[in-house]
């Protein structure tokens, strides 16, 4: 049997109730996101006993089908991704009582996410609690609301909630997310708004506030004053794949950093918040990015791949793939460098680079400590001596590495870098949770602390403006696919006296 993750049976086994019953009103019940990753997730969620008899999941799409093709196209993928390596579901064999749960409750909807009879037909087959996720193209979130909003689904009677997910992309600048923002906070509260971030799902993202604030030892150094740097990198050795009309507007930017990049900067320098309470957590996310100065173009790199080798195979330069213009200056990597101006981070630069086609996949942010004064070690060859440096890895590894100074045993006084670290596979059980089972799980009791509040998402945009509005002119430097990025990002830092950390080395 496919075990339930970890995870959830600790949150079945501590007590955690399955949640209320509810119907999920999947908008684009065809697609990637369905098929990848909701079903999976649901599937260990109906492992763990988290859902409730009273569930059910009614997909809608614009293609003909019915609710039996739906279950029959939805086992059908789900078996395929629990034995596609490349997947983020890995399961032995598909568990017929925790896949049954969810096939029995499947209904299929025919329906155009822009005409009013769709949401009519929905109110037909709504009643009670709901959570309606946008799982579409953006250009339908606002459609969608809307809809859902002027058929008068949005309404929350009694105990019943009505809530709606939306995706990212959330707006493609400060004022589409803006815009974005007040259409659909003219259908419904704040609080009825569930903005995803998949990295707030990852659970060595939500580890971090324990690893800061539970910690006597990092508590009191995680400050401007024994902190020299940070750099936070998200290297990805996939390229643009068959996505390139999706990412010939949108470039690394806009894809990752003012969303998952930010989360990741919120997540290692809010402030500690008065409570685990959603809006306490989610008001120092939002202090923390508003207190980024505007990132200025100097301080930015752009780069896109062009041909070379990656994982040992020849790969194609970014403006030979699909969908992707001859003379695209999309940026498939980007690099920059932001402060925060706060009392506990000033001065201290943030460097963030993220990009495809990179030599090595690599989700981590590394902590550079200042240097200890070093006079002691005058007359010893001291020319190895780095920072004390700790990375908190966040995907493939998950863990902590932190490479630091000992003496080399022998009778000279020479000092040698060494490593230490931990992974969370050897404490704890293994747990093969594709990322969304949390934040459904969460959509449905009602906590918003992973979901992105409107200011969270502004703020991250308000950062990136700068550099938005001074792309028109922006020079895109290249890099062979399968390197470490371009020679001007590591310019960027010398220009600082630092460099960037290795992409490949080892962590532990
Ligand atoms: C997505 C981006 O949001 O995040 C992709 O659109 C990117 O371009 C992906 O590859 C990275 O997520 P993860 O979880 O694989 O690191």
């Amino acid at each position: 049997m496919a075990e339930p993750t970890t995870a959830l049976k600790d949150k079945a086994a501590c007590g955690t109730k399955p949640a209320p019953p509810c119907t999920l009103v999947i908008f684009g019940a065809g697609g990637d996101l369905t098929k990848r990753l909701l079903m999976p997730s649901l599937y260990n969620l109906a492992g763990a006993g988290l859902l409730s008899e009273g569930f059910s999941i009614l997909g809608i799409d614009h293609n003909d089908g019915t609710d039996e093709s739906l279950r029959e196209n939805l086992t059908r993928t789900l078996e395929a991704f629990s034995k596609d390596p490349t997947s983020e579901f890995h399961a032995d064999h598909i568990d017929p009582t925790s896949w049954g749960f969810i096939r029995d409750r499947l209904h299929y909807l025919k329906g155009d996410f822009e005409k009013p009879e769709t949401y009519e037909a929905v109110k037909q087959r709504v009643t009670g609690s709901a959570v309606f996720y946008c799982a579409v193209a953006a250009r339908f979130f606002g459609t969608i609301v809307d809809g859902l909003g002027q058929a008068g689904l949005l309404k929350q009677e009694g105990d019943s909630f009505r809530r709606v997910v939306i995706e990212k992309p959330f707006g493609s600048d400060l004022d589409s997310a803006r815009a974005l923002n007040a259409r659909i906070l003219k259908q419904g509260d704040e609080s009825q708004f569930y903005r995803i971030d998949h990295f707030l799902g990852k659970e060595t993202v939500q580890s971090i506030m324990a690893f800061r604030f539970a910690n006597g030892l990092l508590e009191p150094v995680w400050r401007r004053e024994y902190i020299d740097s940070i750099q936070i990198t998200a290297a990805e050795t996939v390229g643009v794949e068959e996505r390139g009309g999706f990412y010939e507007p949108t470039g690394a930017l806009r894809d990752m950093v003012p969303n998952h990049m930010f989360q990741l900067l919120c997540m290692v320098g809010m402030e500690p918040p008065n409570s685990f309470d959603a809006e306490a957590v989610r008001t120092e996310k939002a202090k923390l990015a508003e207190a980024v100065r505007p990132i200025p173009p100097e301080d930015a790199v752009r780069g896109q791949y062009s041909a070379g080798t990656s994982e040992g195979r020849d790969v194609p330069a970014y403006r030979d793939e699909p969908h992707v213009s001859k003379d695209s200056v999309t940026e498939t990597y980007i690099a920059l460098k932001l402060h925060i101006e706060n009392w506990r981070w000033a001065g201290v630069p943030f460097y963030i680079r993220t990009g495809k086609r990179m030599t090595g996949r690599r989700t981590e942010i590394a902590i550079l400590f200042k240097p200890a004064p070093f006079k002691m070690f005058e007359d010893t060859p001291t020319a190895d001596l780095g920072p004390t440096v700790m990375r908190i890895l966040i995907d493939p590894d998950h863990g902590v590495s932190t490479e630091f100074n000992v003496k080399v045993p022998g009778p000279q006084m020479k000092i040698g870098r060494v490593r230490s670290g931990f992974r969370y596979k050897d404490f704890f059980a293994d747990r093969p949770n594709v990322g969304y089972e949390t934040l459904l799980y969460d959509c449905m009791t009602g906590d918003a602390t992973l979901f992105q509040r409107a200011d969270n998402i502004e703020a991250g945009w308000a950062a990136v403006e700068p550099l938005l509005k001074g792309w028109p002119q922006a020079e895109v430097a290249f890099y062979p696919a399968g390197s470490a990025g371009p020679k001007e990002a590591d310019d960027l830092l010398a220009r600082d006296g630092r460099h960037w950390l290795g992409l490949d080395g080892q962590t532990d």
